[in-house]
């Protein structure tokens, strides 16, 4: 039997100094120069290893983080201790690959790295500038300031404080019973939906419950029909579920539902904001409502029914959702209550068909399991001890009178420069700018003096209409007249509106 011979030690000095100034601890140090040694390929397979007391010497520092990071190391697999003869880098690097390039056509080449190809629409979007703060008029900001913490903290602490066992464990993918009753109550009372408890999935705001939606309903190359112009959450989570997005135009009467037939009759989904278009803030007409669902019943496609801000509204009582004039079970309900209590909530939910319920489960089961439940008890406590109204009336007065400090001052400061559009609910407008504006430059202007203006045709996939869409909700009067002035200012200097 041949004896191996022994493997060479390592050079007197080691290529690496600890720094004792350093917030990372010595032990730390000493072994991360040994794993770069060894994953940079500086130190080979078989290596011999000095005692840790000649190391300690030689790098001036004490045997015992040299023994601390020698057992890391050795309980990671980079070194092996053999019995009586001493401590070797171990085998853990992959061979050298051989290949050289071309080689193998379909094999990619050594060090690439392969990803999917859909995330790269979400890459390739241009910079939003005008997403870039906070205060006038930056889109989708509730009144925070008048949201009831101190209620709401103790709440919270309420179900963190005695939580019942049942609260702890894994729980049911469609959300906390308590809360999804509330929700399932509140609909049937305020939105016209028809629904009950079981078929209520709280969600992750409603881009999750959107995502869930597309997964359970969409493969991907389907065709689904978005508004146009329309809100890019929808569009990229729908792109991402791999549909083809056919985009339909949107009139003071909502979406134009004959075009969408003529353009893609077989879609199997589309995707509406019918209370409020989202951004133009039309409301779906009776007739259109109809015929979307007359459609959805005759082609067997899904009606993906946004209601993301529809508890305000202006000048009559909100609009009923459409899930409520649907007979077929067609519509899956989309809300939130990103824009009733605050977004950072995170929480939304989905009503979902009876007949889909075990389909949604299983996707939402494989997803992320199902919803925290803490959130959700305080918030079923919100609703029932008269919190949620309470708040929702309140911001209603807020909004309202924001509202019409932002409409009286667009028309007092920019009359006969833009046009105000959507007005009558929600929280936000659009004010159209002349045809041949360039709004994403006036946009990106703005943003660059601290005014938080989306241009509206960064929401078309088609030919754009130009204008800027003004949130109001999170912005105090007299900020809005300031912030109209200074918009003011900026599309009537000379080549304000290029
Ligand atoms: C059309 C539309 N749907 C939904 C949302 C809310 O999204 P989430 O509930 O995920 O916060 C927004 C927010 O801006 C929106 O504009």
């Amino acid at each position: 039997m041949s004896r191996r011979p022994l493997p060479e030690a390592l050079p007197g000095s080691l290529a690496f100094a600890v720094d004792r100034n350093s917030p990372t601890p010595l032990y730390r140090q000493i072994y991360q120069a040994f794993r770069d040694a060894i994953t940079d390929r500086r130190l080979r397979a078989g290596a011999r290893l000095p005692s840790t007391r000649s190391l300690g010497e030689e790098i001036g520092v004490s045997r015992l983080p040299v023994v601390e990071a020698f057992e890391q190391l050795l309980a990671e697999g980079y070194f092996e201790a053999r019995v009586g003869v001493g401590t070797f880098v171990a085998d853990v690097m992959p061979a050298p690959s051989t290949a050289r390039r071309g080689a193998a056509s379909s094999a990619p080449a050594p060090g690439r790295r392969v990803v999917a190809l859909r995330p790269r629409k979400l890459l390739a979007k241009k910079p939003e500038p005008w997403l870039g703060g906070r205060g006038a008029f930056r889109l989708s900001q509730p009144a925070v300031e008048h949201f009831p913490f101190t209620v709401w903290a103790a709440l919270l602490a309420r179900h963190a404080r005695n939580p019942k066992a049942s609260d702890l464990h894994y729980a049911d993918p469609l959300g906390h019973l308590p809360f999804r009753e509330a929700v399932a109550a509140y609909l049937r009372a305020s939105r016209g939906v028809r629904c009950e408890a079981d078929q209520i999935m709280v969600t992750s705001g409603s881009q999750q419950a959107l995502e869930i939606a597309a997964r359970a309903l969409v493969d991907p190359g389907d065709r689904v029909w978005v508004e146009d112009p329309g809100y890019a959450g929808a569009r990229d989570v729908l792109a991402m579920a791999g549909a083809r997005l056919v985009p339909v135009a949107v009139d003071e009467e909502g979406l134009r539902v004959a075009s969408g037939i003529a353009r893609s009759p077989k879609a199997r989904a589309v995707h509406v904001t019918p209370s409020h278009q989202y951004p133009l803030g039309s409301t779906l007409s009776a007739a259109r409502r109809l015929q979307l669902l007359e459609w959805a019943r005759s082609s067997g496609a899904w009606i993906l029914e946004d209601d993301y801000d529809s508890e305000y509204r202006y000048e009559s009582p909100p609009i009923a959702a459409l899930q409520g004039l649907d007979r077929d079970a067609r519509v899956v309900y989309i809300g939130t209550l990103s824009k009733i209590l605050f977004p950072a909530l995170r929480i939304g939910y989905l009503v979902i068909p009876r007949d889909l319920v075990p389909r949604f489960a299983a996707v939402r089961d494989a997803m992320d399991i199902f919803p925290a439940v803490n959130p959700q008890a305080a918030l079923a406590d919100f609703l029932a001890e008269g919190h949620f109204a309470r708040h929702l009336r309140r911001t209603r007065r807020i909004y309202l009178e924001r509202r019409a400090a932002l409409v009286e001052a667009l028309r007092h400061e920019l009359r006969g420069v833009v046009e105000v559009l959507g007005d009558r609910a929600g929280m936000h407008l659009v004010a159209t700018l002349p045809r041949t504006a360039r709004d994403r430059a006036v946009a990106e202007r703005a943003a660059a003096r601290g005014l938080w203006t989306m241009p509206l045709s960064a929401c078309y996939l088609g030919p754009a209409r130009p204008g800027l869409v003004l949130g109001y909700g999170g912005v105090a009067p007299s900020e809005i007249l300031t912030g109209v002035r200074r918009l003011r200012e900026l599309l009537t200097a000379p080549g304000g509106s290029r």
